[in-house]
C-alpha cells in the first residue's frame, strides 16, 4: 500500500523493445489503493520506456474494480512529465454494486479464484461481455491510426461508452486519497510495518463498509442536489484526457 500510494517504483527486469519509436502506445494498467499499481508506476519510471513515451501518442486502458479516477490523474501527470500525448482513455470496471464488488474482488485477490464468493456474490472483476465489447474501442482506435487523425478521439470513445464517471465515487475518491496518503507517509517510516498494515486494513474495512455508506447518504441528500453544475463539469473533466493546470 505505501509504495502504491507514494508512487515508489520497484526494480523491473530489462525490457525488450522491437522498435525505438511507436505510432501509438496502449498503456494498460490497474489502480491499487487509488493509485497506479506498483508495476504501472515502475514502468512509468523506466528510462527505456520513458524514451519511447517521449512525443508519442498514448491511450490508457484501465482494468479496475471501479475506483480509477485518482489513479488516472496520477498517470496523466506522469505521462505529461514524460512528454507523452495522452489522446484516449478506456475504463473497464466491475459494474456490480460498490460494496458487493469490494467483497467479491477481495475474495478473488486473496484466493486467486475468479468465482462467485459463497455462491451469492457476483462474479468479480470486468465481465466477459465488457471484455468482448471493448473490441469497439480497438476498432475506433485502429481506424484513427489508419486515418492518422486523433482529433476528438476521446469524445468518440466516450460516446461509445469507454468511460463512465460515477457521481458517488467521484465524491469519495479525492477524500479517500488524502487519507491514504497520510497512512502511507506514516507507514513507510514505521519499523513495525506489519502491525501498521494490519491497522490500515481494519481502517479500510471500517471506512469502506461503515463510514462511506453514511457519508454517501449525507452527500446524496444534502450536497448532490445543490451541486449539479459542478458535478457535470467534473464528470466532463474526468471523462477526458486533459490534465487540470497541465
Ligand atoms: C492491492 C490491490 C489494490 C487495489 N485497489 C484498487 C483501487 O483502488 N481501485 C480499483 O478500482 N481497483 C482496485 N483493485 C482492483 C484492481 O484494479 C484490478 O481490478 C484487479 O486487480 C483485477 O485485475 P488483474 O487481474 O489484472 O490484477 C486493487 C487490486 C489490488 C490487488
Amino acid at each position: 500500500m505505501p509504495e502504491s500510494v507514494l508512487g515508489i517504483p520497484a526494480p523491473i527486469e530489462q525490457l525488450q523493445f522491437n522498435h525505438t519509436t511507436y505510432d501509438l502506445i496502449v498503456f494498460a494498467y490497474q489502480p491499487w489503493f487509488l493509485s497506479p499499481s506498483i508495476p504501472a508506476t515502475s514502468l512509468l519510471n523506466n528510462p527505456e520506456f520513458l524514451k519511447r513515451l517521449k512525443g508519442t501518442n498514448v491511450v490508457t486502458l484501465i482494468g479496475s474494480r471501479n475506483m480509477w479516477i485518482a489513479a488516472q490523474e496520477k498517470v496523466k501527470t506522469l505521462l505529461k512529465q514524460a512528454d507523452a500525448n495522452l489522446i484516449g482513455n478506456v475504463v473497464l470496471r466491475d459494474r456490480h454494486d460498490n460494496l458487493a464488488s469490494a467483497v467479491s474482488i477481495l475474495h478473488w485477490m486473496m484466493n486467486g479464484k475468479k468465482e462467485k464468493f459463497w455462491g451469492i456474490f457476483p462474479l468479480p472483476g470486468v465481465s466477459e461481455n465488457d471484455i468482448r465489447q471493448s473490441a469497439v474501442y480497438g476498432n475506433i482506435i485502429n481506424r484513427r491510426i489508419k486515418e492518422n487523425n486523433y482529433l476528438s478521439l476521446q469524445e468518440e470513445l466516450v460516446k461509445n461508452g469507454a468511460v463512465e464517471v460515477k457521481t458517488n465515487l467521484m465524491f469519495i475518491e479525492p477524500r479517500a486519497k488524502k487519507i491514504f496518503s497520510i497512512w502511507a507517509n506514516a507507514i513507510i517510516k514505521k519499523k513495525n510495518r506489519a502491525l501498521w498494515l494490519q491497522l490500515f486494513k481494519y481502517y479500510l474495512l471500517i471506512a469502506l463498509f461503515l463510514v462511506s455508506p453514511v457519508v454517501l447518504l449525507i452527500y446524496k441528500l444534502f450536497i448532490q442536489p445543490f451541486t449539479g453544475k459542478d458535478i457535470k463539469n467534473k464528470k466532463e473533466y474526468f471523462s477526458g484526457v486533459n490534465l487540470k493546470n497541465g
